[in-house]
Order: structure tokens, then C-alpha cells, then sequence
């Protein structure tokens, strides 16, 4: 609605875990937008069902093939693209990263989460407020508009969950709280993991949503100001928390979402605890992750 409003014709989105990338293409194709989408070129392999889909929507999936190719450098090359394309060219961006209004935009949008999660609270235990929200955090969209509507009720917990990959100090993480201090990247200062003289840390993680060197400026905030409280979760505990949810509950998530339920063996709830846990997505593009795991503890 805004491009067409700003009298642009071509869209184009950066996408890890081709979530973003989908969704983009699916309005493009609504709108008869053309549709752009850079992808790392380890995600474009380690998602492919996300990768057919955004094809079948007629959007164009490029690769990229720079830095550690993963959603970092997807964002970097449509940064570039936006940057040499200003008149006809609108960029959606798929997180709250990015420059200013992106992060405003993008949380307030997400906010839906929050104020959904109020309704159906008040529906089902009669009061709005939960003890505890619990997300996880890649740039941390699904995380800000979790928390939105619950940041002026300090008696919510709010809970972060970073991948920290093989370990938060193996070298392979993508913990940015734990790891990080202030930087720029992708146009707006927050955390970000960086070598002493400013270059970028490559991160890692299993899950190409989360497998990103910094997070946005809200979450940053909420860090530094303790209003959240940050935990992390390793690949595995990642992999078994999906695992546990798929056969108690029958719901197979996002290997991003997984990291959030992994906190749920970090904190010491209390019985009564009413405890909401932002499930972002689901895990079928993440099949191959998951198939492996199950033959590797069988
Ligand atoms: C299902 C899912 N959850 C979470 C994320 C992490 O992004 P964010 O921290 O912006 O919510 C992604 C990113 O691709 C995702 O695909």
C-alpha cells in the first residue's frame, strides 16, 4: 500500500529463513508488483521450500554469494539495490533493522502480535497480562511485537531468546547481547558483534532467521535498560525443544521459534504462572534440519 501510494512499481525484500521473502511476494502478487528478493546463498539452500514457494509467486529470488551468505549480506546487497534504484524501487524490509522509520514501522506493524495475545488472554484466564512473554530474537520483529503492548506493564517478564549457535563462545553464535557492543550496521546504531577495530563478526546459527551480527535498535534498548530479560539457546537445545513441542502438542515450529521454547527449561516458573510463548512460524521449511536430528538420536 505504501509503494503504491509513493508511485513505485518494484519491490524488493532481503530475507534469512525466506519467511520475509514469502510473505513479500505473496502481496506482490496480490498488488502485480515486481518482486525482488535477495538471499544468502546458504539459506537459499538450507530453505528451499520457501525458495520454490516465492518462485511459484512469480518473485525473483537472488542469490548472494558474499560475506558468509546468510541474511546479513542479503540485506547489504538489497541496501545497495534500493540505494541505486530511488524512484521506482521500494524496499520492504523484513525486521526492525534497518534505517529510521523501519524499526518504528516494523515494530508497530508486529504489534498486532501483542494486542491479539491481550484478547485472547482476557478471553481465556480473564485478565490481559501474562507473567511471562517469551520470543525469539533475530533482528527481533516477532520479539517487538510480542512485547509492544506489554512494555508499560512492568509486572510482564519479557524474554528474549538469541541463537547462540554451537555455544555462546564457541566462535559459531549469533548471541548479539551476550557477544556485542555499540555499533552501526545496515543504518541504525544498536548492539552489534564486531572485532575490536569495527568489522563485522560473522554470526552462525542452525536457523537462518536468527543467524544475524546484530538486532535492532528497540530490542538494544530493552537490553540496556533490563526491561528484558535476554537467555540464549544452542542449536541442539533448539532442535529438542521442537521436538518435544511436535510430539506433546502436534505442532511442528519454526527451528527460530524452537529457540524460544528452549527457554522454557531456563527459568524457574512458578505453578501458576501463565506463560506465553510467540510461536513465529512453522517448522516445514525446516524438514531437513529436523529429519537429520531425529536419524542422529534414534
Ligand atoms: C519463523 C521466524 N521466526 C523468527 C525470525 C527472526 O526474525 P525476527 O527476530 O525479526 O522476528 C525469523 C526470521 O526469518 C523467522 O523466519
Amino acid at each position: 500500500m505504501l509503494a503504491k501510494r509513493l508511485g513505485q512499481t518494484r519491490i524488493i525484500a532481503e530475507t534469512g529463513a525466506g519467511q520475509h521473502g514469502v510473505a513479500t511476494a505473496t502481496v506482490c502478487a496480490r498488488a502485480g508488483l515486481e518482486c525482488i528478493v535477495y538471499m544468502g546463498a546458504l539459506d537459499v539452500a538450507r530453505q528451499s521450500p520457501n525458495v520454490e514457494k516465492m518462485k511459484m509467486l512469480g518473485a525473483e529470488v537472488k542469490s548472494v554469494y558474499s560475506g558468509n551468505k546468510t541474511l546479513k549480506d542479503a540485506t547489504n546487497e538489497a541496501l545497495r539495490d534500493w540505494i541505486n534504484n530511488p524512484v521506482d524501487t521500494h524496499y520492504i524490509i523484513g525486521s526492525v533493522v534497518g534505517p529510521h522509520p523501519y524499526p518504528d514501522m516494523v515494530a508497530r506493524f508486529q504489534s498486532v502480535i501483542s494486542e491479539e495475545i491481550r484478547v485472547q488472554l482476557k478471553e481465556k484466564t480473564g485478565k490481559e497480562t501474562p507473567d511471562y512473554v517469551i520470543a525469539c530474537v533475530g533482528g527481533g520483529s516477532n520479539a517487538a511485537g510480542a512485547f509492544y503492548h506489554f512494555l508499560d506493564d512492568p509486572v510482564v517478564k519479557l524474554i528474549a531468546v538469541e541463537a547462540a549457535g554451537k555455544g555462546v563462545y564457541s566462535g559459531e553464535s549469533a548471541a548479539t547481547t551476550q557477544l556485542g557492543r555499540a555499533g552501526v550496521l545496515h543504518g541504525s546504531k544498536s548492539l552489534l558483534m564486531q572485532t575490536p577495530d569495527g568489522q563485522v563478526i560473522e554470526p552462525y546459527s542452525i536457523s537462518a532467521g536468527l543467524d544475524y551480527p546484530g538486532i535492532g535498535p528497540m530490542l538494544a534498548n530493552l537490553f540496556v535498560t533490563k526491561r528484558a530479560q535476554f537467555l540464549s539457546a544452542t542449536d541442539d537445545e533448539a532442535l529438542r525443544a521442537a521436538l518435544y513441542l511436535t510430539q506433546k502438542e502436534g505442532i511442528i515450529p519454526a527451528l527460530e521459534s524452537a529457540h524460544a521454547l528452549a527457554a522454557l527449561e531456563m527459568i524457574d516458573f512458578k505453578p501458576d504462572d501463565v506463560v506465553v510463548v510467540n510461536i513465529s512460524g512453522r517448522g516445514d521449511k525446516d524438514m531437513e534440519a529436523y529429519l537429520n536430528y531425529y536419524q542422529s538420536i534414534k
